[in-house]
């Protein structure tokens, strides 16, 4: 793989690896965050696949990230899932971390359900809150960080796609009514995609706070980028792993991220599984 950026080649090679090794089309992606992986368990006559297995396929390197592929049925719908994901900060290109989507773009999915783990930028929210993302700040492709810079893969999507609506509507106002029916409490807000591995100063919580986010974390931005790049429809959900240190008083550290994941990941998992339920009827 080519650095910088990727070719349809290479995805296609991914693509018929995976297909080499489990024939299901799916139709919905969803990518786990971290301390997330449990919720693959649930995925009915599964084929596991190691990302190393898979050519091209960048390999997660991040404790709290299993680095599979779970392809099978959840609700009845087939569906592929990513036990952990790539980070900017592990040392790939921003295409590569996009990557994975691009190979369910040539799959067939149409769909993607994506989570992360994020510091609570907004005050109210608590560390093990659900978040549903209706729109983010995509401060890494501010920065020049963008996993469509090169050549347009015109097969997927136009040179200058659109974000006015990068979280479904539609798919939002499910996710609300899924939360309410199953007695979730959920937030809604805005998730700010910064690079890391360090988490924030407190002039950076401060300065997110005033540009309007309300959740921060290293993910998501760049695969939502390319989702919508090739036309998916996106479901977002943030689970609140730590308070938002805008005191400067407290310290963040991993562990609690994966600690409150075991909080964050049954609530997570009834929620996807009541959307699945509610997208299938
Ligand atoms: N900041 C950035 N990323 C994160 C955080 C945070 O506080 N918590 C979990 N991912």
């Amino acid at each position: 793989m080519t650095k910088d950026w990727i070719t349809i080649e290479q995805i296609k090679e991914s693509a018929q690896a995976i297909l080499t090794q489990c024939p299901l089309k799916p139709q919905i992606g969803i990518v786990l965050g971290s301390g997330l992986g449990e919720i693959a368990k649930a995925v009915e006559d599964a084929t596991t696949i190691p990302f190393k297995d898979i050519p091209h396929w960048p390999v997660s390197t991040v404790p709290g990230h299993q680095g599979q592929l779970v392809i099978g049925r959840l609700e009845n719908l087939p569906v592929m899932v990513m036990q952990g994901r790539i980070h900017y900060y592990e040392g790939y290109s921003i295409a590569q971390v996009a990557y994975p989507v691009r190979v369910m773009q040539v799959l067939g999915v149409k769909s993607l359900i994506i989570t992360n783990a994020a510091g609570a930028v907004n005050p109210e929210f608590q560390p093990g809150d659900l978040m549903l993302i209706t729109d983010h700040l995509n401060l890494m492709g501010m920065a020049g960080l963008t996993p469509l810079r090169g050549p347009n893969l015109d097969e997927f999507g136009p040179r200058f796609p659109d974000m006015s609506q990068a979280y479904d509507r539609q798919y939002a106002h499910l996710a609300r009514l899924v939360a309410a029916e199953l007695n979730i409490f959920l937030h809604e807000g805005t998730y700010a995609g910064l690079a890391g591995p360090s988490f924030e100063t407190p002039a950076d919580l401060r300065f997110l706070r005033t540009i309007g986010a309300d959740a921060v974390g290293m993910s998501t931005v760049p695969e939502v980028t390319v989702a919508r790049h090739g036309g998916l429809r996106v479901l977002g959900i943030s689970g609140i792993s730590n308070k938002a240190n805008l005191d400067g008083n407290t310290i963040t550290t991993h562990e609690e991220v994966l600690e409150a994941g075991k909080l964050i990941a049954p609530k997570m998992a009834k929620l996807i599984g009541g959307f699945l339920q509610r997208l299938a009827s």
